[in-house]
This record gives C-alpha cells, structure tokens and sequence, in this order.
C-alpha cells in the first residue's frame, strides 16, 4: 500500500491543526454572530445552544466514560438481574429523558405569534439579486423607501415581511435572531426584538447566484428617540444640486433619488444615499474613491450585478456623478 510521504502528512497535520485553531475565531465578529446576542431571539437560540452543546458534551462524556470504565476496568462477574437494570436505565430511562428535556427546552422557545402583540414597526423586504430594498411602514400606511441598510429602533417588536422578485434568497441577521427566507411570490413574516443598540450585519443565507455572498447589509439599532429621527430624515425628498450629470448619464432610468428622478426603480432608492455606510449591498465602504470604482466597474466589484458600466464617461462626469451622490444625505 503506498504511503503518505512525510512531507504531505506533516502539511496536512499543519493545515488540519490551523483548521481547528481556527474554528473558535468564527464566533468572534460580533457583529455578525448568533453567539453575540444583541436581540430576544438570538438571546434564545444562543441559549438553545449552549443548553444542547452542554448537555450533548455530558451525555458523550457519560458514554464515552461507561466505555473505557467496560474496556479498562476490572472483569467481574454481574448478576443477571444487574445486568438487566443496567441496560433498562443505560437503554431506555437515560436516552427518553435525556432528550425529553433537550426537547422541552427547544420546543419551549417557539415563537407563540397567536398572543403577540402588533408590531410597532412594519418592515417591507424585497431579495433581489444582489440587494435588498426596503420599506418602511410610516404611520400613515405609506412606505418610506431604502435599500441594502436596515434601521431600527432598539426594544421594539419589528415584523419583517419577506419576499423576492427573482430566486429565494434567505434574510439573516445572526445578532438579532433567525433567519427567513425571501420566495418569489408569497410572503413570509420574521418577527425580531432588537435590544441593543449598535451597528450589526446582515446577509443573504440562501445561495442566489454568483454574488451570493457579496448581498451583505449593516443593520443599524438605534435608541427609539434617534430612530424616529432618522425616519423622519429619511421621509423627506432629496436635498442635493448638482444632478445634471446623475440625468445625463441615464441613471434616473433604474434608481429613484425623490426629488430629483422618480422614473426608474429597477435599482436600489438612492434619495439618501450618503447616510449609508456601504456600496453595493454592504461590498464597498462608502467613499468617493470606491464609488468612482465602482462607476467603471461594478461587473467586477459583484459578479452577476446587473447595473452597466459607466467606464465610458470622461472622468469629470463621473466625478459629478460622484459629488452629487455623496450630497444625498
Ligand atoms: Cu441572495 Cu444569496
């Protein structure tokens, strides 16, 4: 039988040995961890892990301790009657309650939507690929449009409602709870508790094409009082001059900047663009530098996008483009 050189089997300890190290590094964003709860329900699912790690780790250790007690320890006879209890509570009593309260536990933090309250904020989620566009509910009934940066306000009860245009996609926020997917044609409901303030991250938890991970998105918690003013900041038109290059170059025809241009919208809403932390669905930080980049080739930033490239314009049309987005705060 051939055998592994020592070289190969020395790389493979060390790739194996860097694989584990790495492993607990996973859960150390958090801004994008289930493990760094930052809202009731991923408070409950951390919980809901810890309690199924733990008691899964104890019953291996019980197992694995009953085995070498059975391979090491001292050879004795037993009595019939022995041997028969200890298959009985080894068998049947330790497994059924072992996973009764594994179960309990689980089934015990179900959501129970029939005695919810309404929820304070109604959040409207449409998955695109790659992007996400928003709508807020306004008391009014009207919907306040966004895209690809989800605000909140902390301690209220949100209900996203989710679907999609093109293939599922799936919304997650790890620090805020589970995630839904987002179906072509029927709509689905997540309700999620944010309790912390803070800055957290999105993303699509469903592969939906070639920039699957790359639709991405900040999720910002505000104290109540700040979210109503940013609300409020955002249900105002435009406030930017400088848009005759934007109309020039025919970027009206997919995005709405209200206000300004309100013909297109296959593209995401830009009226307040520049109070964004990111371009392209949370790919780019936003600043001028990558907003030019991404201007000449956004095919390349995010694979499968469908936004066309302005790699044609003189570079002082495309620096007005710029300048005028950054304006839309
Ligand atoms: Cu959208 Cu993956």
């Amino acid at each position: 039988m051939a055998r592994a050189t020592p070289g190969i089997a020395k790389r493979t300890r060390q790739v194996a040995f860097s694989a584990l190290a790495c492993l607990p590094l996973a859960a150390c964003n958090p801004e994008q961890s289930a493990l760094h709860p930052a809202g009731s329900d991923a408070a409950d699912l951390a919980n809901l892990f810890w309690f199924m790690t733990i008691g899964g780790a104890l019953v291996w250790c019980i197992l694995m301790g009953t085995a070498i007690y059975a391979v090491l320890g001292k050879k004795r006879p037993r009595s019939e009657r022995f041997a028969d209890r200890f298959v009985f509570v080894g068998g049947v009593i330790f497994p059924t309650t072992g996973l009764a309260a594994l179960l309990i536990f689980g089934l015990a933090l179900l959501p129970d939507w029939a005695e919810g309250d309404a929820p304070h904020l109604r959040v409207h989620v449409v998955a695109e690929q790659f992007w996400w566009r928003l709508g807020y509910e306004d008391v009014d009934g009207t919907t306040i449009a966004s895209a690809n940066e989800v605000h909140l306000p902390a301690n209220a009860t949100i209900e996203f409602v989710l679907t999609s245009t093109d293939v599922i996609h799936s919304f997650w926020i790890p620090a805020l709870g589970g995630k839904m997917d987002a179906i072509p044609g029927r709509s689905n409901l997540l309700r999620l508790t944010p309790t912390k303030a803070g800055v957290y991250r999105g993303v699509c938890a469903e592969f939906c094409g070639p920039s699957h991970a790359l639709m991405a998105f900040p999720v910002v918690v505000h104290a109540p009082d700040d979210f109503t003013t940013w609300l409020a900041a955002q249900r105002q038109p435009a406030d930017a001059s400088g848009a005759e290059a934007f109309r020039a170059a025919g970027c009206g025809a997919c995005h709405v900047v209200r206000g300004v241009s309100e013909g297109g919208s296959v593209g995401p809403d830009l009226t307040h663009f520049a109070s964004r932390h990111s371009i392209g669905a949370g790919t780019l930080k936003l600043t001028a530098a990558n907003l030019s980049d991404w201007l000449v080739a956004p095919d390349h930033i995010k694979p499968g996008v469908r936004m066309p490239s302005f790699a044609t314009l003189p570079d002082s049309e495309r620096q007005d483009i710029v300048d005028f987005l950054l304006e839309l705060k």
